[in-house]
C-alpha cells in the first residue's frame, strides 16, 4: 500500500521553504483567452512559425561537450585573448596581472545574464500563449517557448558543467522582468521582451559568438542568436501598426514602460558584480565603465538592435531618443538618419 505524505509535516514544510528560497514569485491579474477563429490566418506570423518548426536543434547532440573547458586558463589571441582586452589601461580598476580572471569572470557574468534573460523570455513568452488574442500569435509564441526552454537548458548546462561559476541575476533585468510578470497589457509584454529583452540580446549574442574564450559557448551563442532573430521578428509583426490605433494616453503609458526598459537595461552593462566579485575598486570600476569609450560603443551597439525596431514600430519618440542620447546609448546623428 502506498503511504501520502503528510503534506503538513515538518519535512514538507522544510523542503518547500527551501524551494521557496530559490524562487521569484510575481503576483500577477491578467485576462487567459481562447479563439475560436480558425480560419483567418496571419501569414507573416505562420512563415515564422514554419521556420521556427525546421530550425529546431537538439542542445544534447547538437553542441560538442566533450571540450574540456578550463575556467581561468590563459587565453590565447585565438581562443579569445582580445576580448576586453582594453579593460587593462587608464582609469581602470583591472591590473594588468588581473586580465585573464577579468576575461574568465567577464564571461560567467554574461553567460550567467543570458541564462537567467533565457529563463524570463521562457516564462514571459509562455503568458502570451495564454493572454494574445490572436491564434497564430499564439501558436507562435508556444514554438517560442520551446525555443528558450532549449535556450535555458544549453546554458545552464554550461553554466554548470563547463564554468561552475554563475552570477546572480542583475538587478536591472530582474527588475524588467519583474515588471513585465506582472503586466497585463500583452503588447507591453512584447516591447520589453521582443524588443527590448531579445533586441539587446541578440547583439550580445553575436558578438559572445566571435570574442569569447572556448569553442563551446561559440557554438552556443551561435545558434541561440539565430533562433533570437526569429523572436525579434515575431514581435515586430505583432506590433507593426499598432500603436497608430491606440489613445495618446495609452501611448504615453507604452513609452513611460519604454523609458523605464531602457534605463534599467542600460545600468545592467556597468559591470557592478565583476568588480565586486573580484573585489576590485567598485566605485572605480563603475565610473570606467560609464566612461570608458570601449564600453560605451559596446552599449551603443547592443541598442542599435532596439532602436532599429522602435523607429519601425513608430515608438523612437522624442522623449524616447532624449534618454538614449542622456544615457550615451546612441550617437545623436544616428537617430537623425530615417
Ligand atoms: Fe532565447
Ligand atoms: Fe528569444
Amino acid at each position: 500500500m502506498t503511504t501520502v505524505p503528510d503534506e503538513t509535516s515538518e519535512s514538507t514544510l522544510f523542503t518547500l521553504d527551501a524551494v521557496k528560497a530559490d524562487l521569484m514569485e510575481v503576483d500577477a491579474m491578467f485576462q487567459a483567452c481562447l479563439n475560436w477563429n480558425y480560419g483567418d490566418r496571419d501569414s507573416r506570423v505562420w512563415n515564422l512559425y514554419e521556420k521556427n518548426k525546421v530550425s529546431q536543434w537538439n542542445a544534447t547532440t547538437d553542441i560538442d561537450w566533450d571540450h574540456d573547458v578550463q575556467f581561468g586558463a590563459e587565453l590565447s589571441e585565438e581562443n579569445g585573448a582580445r576580448l576586453a582586452s582594453f579593460v587593462v589601461g587608464e582609469g581602470s580598476p583591472v591590473p594588468r596581472e588581473l586580465l585573464t580572471q577579468f576575461r574568465w569572470e567577464y564571461q560567467a557574468w554574461m553567460c550567467s545574464q543570458f541564462l537567467h534573460g533565457e529563463q524570463g523570455a521562457l516564462v514571459t513568452t509562455a503568458r502570451l500563449v495564454e493572454t494574445v488574442p490572436d491564434l497564430d500569435a499564439k501558436t507562435y509564441a508556444a514554438s517560442q517557448v520551446a525555443d528558450e526552454a532549449r535556450h535555458v537548458e544549453a546554458f545552464a548546462r554550461y553554466v554548470d558543467e563547463k564554468l561552475q561559476s554563475v552570477y546572480p541575476i542583475n538587478p536591472g533585468l530582474k527588475t524588467l522582468l519583474h515588471d513585465l510578470l506582472s503586466e497585463s497589457r500583452w503588447d507591453i509584454v512584447y516591447l520589453g521582451m521582443q524588443v527590448v529583452v531579445e533586441g539587446l540580446a541578440i547583439t550580445a549574442l553575436r558578438l559572445a559568438s566571435s570574442g569569447f574564450g572556448d569553442p563551446v559557448i561559440r557554438q552556443i551563442t551561435r545558434m541561440v542568436a539565430q533562433d533570437e532573430a526569429r523572436h525579434i521578428a515575431f514581435g515586430v509583426t505583432a506590433l507593426t501598426g499598432m500603436y497608430s490605433q491606440v489613445t495618446a494616453a495609452e501611448l504615453r503609458e507604452r513609452e513611460d514602460f519604454l523609458l523605464e526598459a531602457i534605463q534599467l537595461m542600460s545600468r545592467r552593462f556597468m559591470l557592478r558584480e565583476v568588480w565586486e566579485r573580484m573585489d576590485l575598486d567598485v566605485a572605480k570600476g563603475l565610473h570606467f565603465a560609464r566612461t570608458n569609450p570601449m564600453m560605451a560603443t559596446y552599449r551603443q551597439m547592443l541598442f542599435q538592435q532596439v532602436i532599429l525596431v522602435l523607429r519601425q514600430l513608430d515608438m523612437l519618440s522624442d522623449r524616447v531618443k532624449d534618454l538614449l542620447i542622456a544615457e550615451n546609448l546612441v550617437r545623436p546623428e544616428t537617430l537623425r538618419i530615417r
